[in-house]
């Protein structure tokens, strides 16, 4: 750490339906974070519509930038270089980020760093808010498990910025289940807090739903899940006009939830990793956090609520580590609609 170049990074995230802007100080300071979600627009039609995204995202994007200069009480003079989303996420969406990225760039002769949002979400246990104790940072080898609406996989993070795949999701990610499975029960959009919500007076006992046998045990797999609980809903809907829509949620969730710690402690266990860390959307569910922060084999990193979904102090955090690493990028960069993390 001592070798890293202190460095003010004002970065820009969106990727999806999230409108956001950060300013971060070395990559672990946090000075000002702002997102404008869009999730009231996009609830009307059950999920993310990608055109009302992008429009909303032209609209959004300068006020948001400015907010966060002014939260932090700093100017474009005070930042020694951009960051920005480059992918993945919806391409629409993340061209107005980029587009803004690369503008104030060229406006102010600072270096940009395209930055993968999947690796944001990895660097968001880094941060800490300005004025508090800078909580130890993550130590290598750490075992990375990321679960958002997009991505499920395992890392094995042996350095910065320095990523082994062991294994990732052959159909449908965590978050994408937790989605699915809240639409069939008649929960509203965004569907992972609304399951869990209805999860908590619900018996995560009552229906045994089946787990994915993989030839590799760091992979997997949430489709099979998805259609038994379908199933389960369509038998029960035959027997009687109310659904147990809890107990079903709550059956549903401790499924994932031990598909996913299992798997990751194997994991960890298995590549003598020092630490473990979660992040992405789904790093927010309060029975996952509960089942890391219950065991004492490893020290775990799991965000604060606010760096859990998405957010643009994330991007600053791996904006940093690229920048002083080297790694600026040419401003006639795309974006990468489906960029792997490695
Ligand atoms: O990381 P994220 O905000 O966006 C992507 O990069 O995809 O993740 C969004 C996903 C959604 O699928 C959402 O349902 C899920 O994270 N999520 C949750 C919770 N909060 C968000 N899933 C389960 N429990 C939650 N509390
Ligand atoms: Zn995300």
């Amino acid at each position: 750490m001592n070798e890293l170049k202190p460095a003010r990074i004002l970065a820009i995230e969106t990727s999806c339906d999230e409108t956001a802007c950060a300013v971060l100080e070395n990559g672990r300071e946090l000075l000002s974070s702002i997102v404008a979600s869009q999730m009231d627009i996009h609830a009307r039609y059950g999920g993310v519509f990608p055109e009302v995204a992008s429009r909303q995202h032209v609209l959004s994007i300068i006020p948001v930038v400015e907010q966060t200069l002014d939260q932090s009480n700093l100017t474009l003079k005070d930042i020694d270089a951009i960051a920005v989303t480059r992918g993945p996420g919806l391409a629409g969406s993340l061209v107005v980020g980029m587009n803004m990225a690369k503008g104030l760039a060229l406006g102010t002769n600072l270096p940009m760093i395209g930055v993968n949002h999947l690796e944001g979400h990895i660097y968001s246990s880094w941060i800490y808010n300005a004025g508090e104790a800078a909580p130890p940072e993550p130590q290598f080898p750490l075992m990375a498990l990321l679960v958002s609406g997009g991505h499920t996989e395992l890392n094995l993070m042996t350095d910065h910025l320095t990523y082994q795949r062991l294994g990732a999701t052959l159909d449908y990610a965590a978050g994408e289940a937790f989605d699915k499975v809240a639409r069939l029960l008649g929960l509203p959009y965004p569907g992972g807090p609304s399951v869990q919500r209805a999860a908590e007076t619900g018996n995560p006992t009552r229906f045994k739903f089946p787990r994915a046998k993989l030839d590799n045990p760091y992979d997997f797999s949430f489709s099979g899940l998805k259609t038994a609980v379908l199933y389960e809903v369509n038998r029960l809907k035959k027997e009687s006009s109310t659904l147990p829509v809890e107990d079903l949620a709550a059956s549903f969730q401790a499924t994932v939830v031990d598909i996913l710690f299992k798997k990751t402690i194997q994991a960890a266990r298995d590549h003598d990793a020092k630490e473990i860390l979660v992040a992405g959307g789904v790093s927010a569910n309060r029975p996952l956090r509960q089942a890391f922060q219950s065991q004492e084999e490893f020290k775990v990193h799991i965000p604060p609520f606010s760096l859990c979904t998405d957010n643009a102090a994330m991007i600053a955090a791996a904006g940093y580590y690229r920048y002083s690493f080297g790694h600026v990028s040419e401003l006639d960069i795309d974006v990468q609609p489906t960029w792997p993390l490695s």
